[in-house]
């Protein structure tokens, strides 16, 4: 079975259609390596790097239950000359994304001419939707503010640029911000993060089950997958067909794969059960996919990608 699994965001080529979500399996060196080195990751992706290291939020921070997951890291990372030094010595390789993340405008002003000085040369993403910065927003919730930043950005920066965006629920906010992001040249957006703020509670303790932000935390996994996909669809029928969609959320089986590439997607990435399950979830996900299209008669993603019918 030859069954083409490609994408291209930006001029660069993917050779399949799976990535790690930023944050799961991507914080060291030797966890990118993993994702580098195995044939099934179409590209790492880094954890969103800030200006300086940070050790992240109190622990625990992280809880899994049933096809879900609650976090509030807090963007622990090696700060960002770590993941610049990585992508910029691993560049004959497979594409990698950089991501990044602020705790302010200045700072992400500061980081994108860092990128832009550098001789990195592949995709940046700026991520614009962590729900657990304790004291900051989700900038990408204010529509304003996301135009000022990336009226800012364009003005100087001149690589590949995607911007990751939290999940919206009303029809009338992807109008609004699709007309945002349509004034730029983004390479793409990835959609969703995890829908932010989410309280688990633990019966036993009579608490929460995080500790950060009295236990509010972004919600991930399977659970999501009707708001991830909605997400990647209302943006595929929103924005210029130039910015691509890098499909996150709930994300458990091969099915959910090709309904993500179904609703738009042209990568789709995976955390929560990457997390659970490791990077041997690659694989079993690409062969899935591969025996979908065999048994639906598909040759190449291309076939199906933005392809969702009528009912
Ligand atoms: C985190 O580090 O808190 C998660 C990353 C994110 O939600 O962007």
């Amino acid at each position: 079975m030859d069954k083409k699994m490609f994408a291209s965001i930006a001029n660069v080529d993917f050779d399949g259609v799976l990535i790690n979500a930023s944050g799961v399996h991507c914080q060291t060196s030797s966890e990118l390596d993993e994702l580098l080195n195995d044939e099934y990751v179409a590209a790492p992706v880094t954890k969103s790097a800030t200006l300086n290291s940070r050790d992240g939020n109190p622990k625990p921070s992280y809880f899994e239950f049933k096809d879900g997951s609650i976090n509030s890291m807090g963007l622990p990372n090696n700060g960002f000359e770590y993941y610049l030094n990585y992508v910029e010595s691993h560049r004959n390789n497979k594409p990698i994304i950089l991501s990044i993340a602020s705790l302010s405008q200045e700072e992400c002003i500061e980081l994108l001419h860092k990128v832009q000085a550098s001789d990195f040369n592949g995709i940046t993403e700026l991520n614009l939707s962590c729900p657990n910065v304790i004291g900051k927003p989700q900038v990408a919730y204010d529509f304003e503010a996301t135009d000022k930043i990336l009226s800012e950005v364009f003005s100087f920066f001149k690589k590949p640029l995607g911007i990751k965006l939290p999940p919206y629920f009303d029809l009338t906010h992807f109008d609004q911000i699709a007309a945002v992001l349509n004034q730029y040249p983004l390479s793409h957006v990835n959609s969703v993060n995890s829908i932010g703020n989410g309280l688990l509670v633990d019966l036993a303790t009579e608490a929460p089950v995080i500790k950060p932000k009295g236990g509010f935390g972004g919600v991930g996994g399977h659970n999501i997958l009707p708001t991830a996909l909605a997400n990647v669809r209302a943006f595929r029928l929103r924005l210029n067909q130039n910015i691509k969609i890098i499909g996150t959320g709930g994300v458990k089986t091969a099915e959910d794969v090709f309904a993500h590439i179904l609703c738009g997607a042209d990568l789709v990435s995976i955390g929560t059960e990457l997390n659970k399950q490791g990077i041997s979830l690659f694989k079993d996900l690409n062969e899935g996919l591969i025996k979908i299209m065999h048994d639906k008669g598909y040759n190449s993603v291309d076939e199906f990608r933005n392809g969702l019918k009528d009912i």
